[in-house]
């Protein structure tokens, strides 16, 4: 269950959490048209907040609803504001934010055009998405039956509600079968993402990811995993790797907001590497860590401070 939070800022209000509701008629619970974001803010060791990387997530929200012809009813720089006080009015020092951009009820059939846009954003805590022990050992993922589709058959850039449901299936699939985490591929048949994460090969010096040609979210995690690497010394190269290059990888990492830098030990079957996180993951998850909730300052433009909880 969800740790309810005080309150949900709602159609630009701050409505009490319980009362955050919608008719069964709401637009997108029949046909799934809508964005949203998954954001972490996180408690840093001086004792302040703040939300990491937030302007990105919120532009990549707009374009989502751009990709989908959704007109957001607020700015991006509304909707930066609107999270802050969401998670200050909420006293919540570290949290997961998940802005919603939805159609509302009103006329149904496709076309709807005209129904309401609404816009929520949600607070809660969340600790690790694929558990602490993932985290510190690793996880096991299992290649899933199911693909993601190509670039011309979904919206590779958005962040899109009915999107999800691939990913669910996966989801559901490698746990009942006893793994952590589903890896899918794409129509090629080269290695895309996870069901909710990107993800990362290490092999010799080289750290392999697929590029944004290929059918996968363009990560905010991702994005900072590359510019940390490379800061850190690392060759990086975005480019198309196959199932059966996982299973010889020296290591594999997944890569996600919820999921932050999940080592990955076991792929079907096949023990990567020595079985437990490697050197470039662990190196990569203590830096990661450091930027989002350590004492590191160098990278300020990707922290928004919620001051005055
Ligand atoms: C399908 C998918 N891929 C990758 C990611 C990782 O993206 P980010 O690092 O922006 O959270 C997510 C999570 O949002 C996702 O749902």
């Amino acid at each position: 269950m969800v740790d309810k939070a005080d309150f949900i800022w709602f159609d630009g209000e701050l409505v009490p959490w319980d009362s955050a509701n919608v008719h069964v008629l709401t637009h997108t619970l029949h046909y799934g048209l809508g964005a949203f974001e998954g954001i972490r803010c996180y408690q840093r060791a001086d004792g302040r907040s703040a939300i990491f990387r937030l302007q990105d997530h919120i532009e990549r929200l707009v374009h989502s609803c751009r990709i989908v012809t959704l007109t957001s009813r607020y700015s991006v720089a509304e909707l930066v504001d609107a999270c802050v006080e969401t998670v200050r009015a909420n006293k919540l020092e570290s949290c997961y934010l998940r802005p919603l951009i939805f159609v509302g009820d009103g006329a149904m059939g496709l076309y709807a055009i005209d129904n309401p846009i609404r816009t929520a954003i949600i607070t809660w805590k969340w600790g690790a998405y694929l558990g602490d022990e993932g985290l510190n050992n690793g996880i096991r993922a299992q290649v899933s039956s199911l693909q993601r589709a190509g670039v011309n058959s979904s919206f590779a850039r958005g962040k899109l509600i009915g999107q999800y449901i691939i990913s669910i299936m996966a989801k559901r699939e490698a746990v009942r079968s006893g793994y952590h985490e589903a890896i899918l591929l794409g129509p090629q048949g080269y290695v895309a993402e996870a069901s909710g994460e990107n993800i990362f090969m290490v092999k010799g010096n080289r750290v392999y990811t697929p590029s944004l040609s290929s059918p996968i979210l363009a990560g905010i995690t991702r994005d900072t995993s590359l510019t940390l690497l490379r800061e850190m010394g690392f060759e990086v190269m975005e480019h198309s790797f196959t199932r059966d290059d996982m299973y010889i990888a020296d290591e594999i990492f997944f890569t996600g907001t919820a999921a932050e830098v999940t080592p990955v030990r076991e792929i079907d079957t096949r023990v990567i590497g020595e079985g437990r996180p490697g050197p470039v993951t662990k190196a990569l998850q203590e830096r990661y860590f450091d930027v989002v909730r350590g004492s590191a300052e160098d990278h300020p433009e990707w922290l928004t401070f919620v001051d005055g909880m």
